[in-house]
């Protein structure tokens, strides 16, 4: 595992977008996530790109997650934050990114992004992490999921989230969620994490036990885990 702790947030957000950028070339296929901590990345990304650093034609993106129950024009949606936040300010093929469709019958969809999954080998999977150790909507459970799945979203989850929604019972109640095995399989995973709030699950989930009731934890195991933070979220390790 490797660690870059940064001063700040903008800091970080560099860092983690010099990483990403390693890996972005023709025909490469990056795993995206939602959530506040990469936002400061994504906007790094979209300025190398207008000052002509960054070509995205023939890179391919798939996404962690996605509520049930939201069109993908819904402005709370992750495709809607996607598109806001990244695809529409940067030259990618739009039929080129993936982000699960929580409009769809969640078990049909579940399968075909299964089926997409199977299809490609993700080159760098950037993640975050919830308070309770989740990374994609992987809440805390007694066993590592393999494949796409719906799940219930946790009390915690919800209340987080909320911040983005008029109220807490506005917040989907479940979502569609790439599988642990699947985020796994990523090349390289980049975990993205900031704030103070952050530091006691960060500190369990990189050198705590390894155990499905915080399924960051997992990620101890990977060949290629690269941490970015910054000194709040990394404070006490
Ligand atoms: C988002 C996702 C979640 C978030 C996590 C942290 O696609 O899969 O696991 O990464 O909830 O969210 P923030 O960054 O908002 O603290």
């Amino acid at each position: 595992m490797k660690i870059y702790s940064n001063d700040n947030y903008e800091h970080m957000s560099i860092c983690a977008a010099d990483i990403l950028c390693e890996a972005i070339r023709p025909n490469c296929v990056l795993g995206l996530a939602t959530g506040s901590t990469p936002v400061g990345m994504y906007s790094e990304l979209i300025r190398r790109y207008e000052a002509g650093k960054l070509d995205f034609r023939n890179v391919t993106t798939v996404n962690l997650d996605e509520y049930v129950g939201l069109r993908p024009s819904n402005e709370q949606s992750y495709r809607h934050f996607m598109n806001e936040h990244l695809f529409d300010r940067i030259n990618i093929d739009k039929e080129r990114t993936f982000v699960p469709d929580g409009s769809s019958d969640p078990e049909l969809e579940c399968k075909k992004y299964n089926d997409l999954l199977s299809s490609l080998t993700i080159d760098v999977q950037v993640l975050g992490i919830g308070h309770n150790g989740h990374i994609g909507f992987n809440e805390p459970s007694d066993e590592f999921s393999k494949l796409t799945h719906a799940v219930r979203l946790s009390p915690s989850t919800i209340k987080a989230n909320s911040r983005f929604f008029a109220s807490p019972s506005d917040v989907p109640i479940s979502a569609i969620t790439m599988g642990i095995g699947q985020i796994f399989a990523a090349k390289r995973i980049l975990l993205l994490v900031s704030g103070k709030e952050k530091a006691e699950i960060v500190e369990r989930a990189l050198f705590g036990p390894i155990t499905p009731k915080v399924p960051a934890s997992v990620l101890q195991l990977h060949g290629d885990l690269v941490v970015v933070g910054d000194e709040a979220a990394l404070s006490r390790i």
